[in-house]
């Protein structure tokens, strides 16, 4: 159980009866998926991104899926002048941030524009939030904070440190978020760290729709079933794994997004008693995957060939990274439920209705 004193003066103006929610980055990948599921839990979602790297079009599908329209912003959360815009005309509960960059590559190659855009962009927001006191914030960060050293599976205790910008922008914010509770502890903020999101809504209208040849493992597999691409590059066949190659926590992304929504439910649920403070929390299934174990589900469940080749290790992976769900469990009441063979078929589904994504 979680033994943090909870601060008993919440002042912070959210009153429980308010369901309304911004999401930053809403069109984006989780992001969308993520509003589908607040709008199902009975939340009110108002979208807010700058379309760097998403579609209008996802957002309309998600719409419709939702069966309820969205109201939508296209702004920059750089944009201080029209974030207070945007809250000057929303009552809003909380705010759930996705929007921010998330190529680990290329922040290698731009750390100036990765750290202007997650760390700055965040704090510009929670500035914002600030002055119109919404102090309840859930935010996107990833495994990838944790310590390279760290073994598997990994529980939220485990240390922190980062070897690429990306990686130090979603540290850093998480830093900023530990400080700021502790100077004002009508905050309740979540940091979520997710593990490998993967898959799309059953539906197949709205899923992972990467620019360019996807870095990632599974949109790589899907685009190759489908023939947008050649075969897959196995980084790696001798890794100290189960077949000698790299094994991830892969989680469906309809998990995930639930997983937020419980977040947020926690939030609320304190909102009564006080504040939460700062919480760290995996969002994982706990279990470890291979490639080529990916691979072969991916084939059974979608009776697709996915023709692949063992090539060298990609430099900066690591052997196996899979998380502890124990903490998400035990506190959010919540816990992946959707399986490997739901991933691959959902990917599967979303890649083969858009061979082109959402262009
Ligand atoms: C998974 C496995 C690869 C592609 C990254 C980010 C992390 C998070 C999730 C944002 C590894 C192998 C991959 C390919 C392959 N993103 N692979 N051929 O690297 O675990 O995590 O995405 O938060 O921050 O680092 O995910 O999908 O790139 O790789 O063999 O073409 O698949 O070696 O073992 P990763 P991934």
């Amino acid at each position: 159980m979680n033994n943090k004193t909870i601060n008993t003066s919440n002042q912070n103006s959210n009153n429980n009866n308010n369901n309304k929610i911004l999401v930053t980055g809403g069109v984006g990948y989780i992001g969308s998926h993520t509003c589908i599921e607040l709008i199902a839990a009975g939340y009110d979602v108002v979208v807010y991104d700058n379309l760097s790297n998403s579609n209008l079009e996802a957002l309309k599908r998600t719409e419709q899926i939702a069966g309820k329209s969205i109201p939508f912003i296209e702004g920059d959360v750089l944009d201080k002048q029209l974030l207070h815009q945007v809250f000057d005309e929303h009552d809003f509960f909380g705010v759930i941030h996705f929007a921010g960059l998330k190529a680990v590559g290329e922040s290698v190659a731009e750390p100036l524009k990765y750290y202007k855009n997650n760390v700055t962009g965040t704090l510009e927001l929670l500035e914002v939030m600030q002055a119109h006191n919404v102090k309840n914030f859930v935010f996107s960060s990833s495994a990838t904070v944790y310590a390279e050293e760290e073994t598997s599976p990994i529980d939220e205790s485990a240390g922190r440190s980062c070897t690429s910008p990306y990686g130090q922008s979603k540290l850093m914010v998480e830093y900023i978020l530990e400080d700021l509770v502790v100077s004002d502890p009508e905050w309740s903020t979540v940091s979520l760290r997710y593990f490998n999101p993967v898959g799309a809504h059953p539906s197949g209208m709205i899923g992972e729709d990467p620019r360019g040849v996807p870095n990632n493992l599974m949109p790589y597999i899907s685009q190759v079933a489908v023939g947008k691409l050649d075969k897959l590059k196995i980084f790696g066949s001798d890794y100290k794994t189960i077949d000698g190659t790299g094994v991830r926590d892969y989680i469906h992304v309809v998990d995930l997004a639930r997983g937020h929504v419980a977040a947020l439910n926690l939030i609320k649920k304190h909102t009564n008693i006080g504040s939460l403070g700062f919480e760290a929390i995996n969002l994982g299934t706990g279990k470890g995957t291979s490639v080529l174990q990916l691979v072969k589900a991916f084939e059974i469940s979608t009776q697709q060939v996915v023709r692949f080749q063992l090539t060298e290790r990609r430099p900066g992976d690591i052997d196996a990274y899979y998380g502890n769900a124990e903490k998400a469990r035990q506190l959010l009441g919540w816990q992946a439920e959707l399986t490997i063979v739901d991933m691959c078929k959902d990917s599967w589904h979303w890649q083969s209705l858009n061979p082109n994504g959402y262009r």
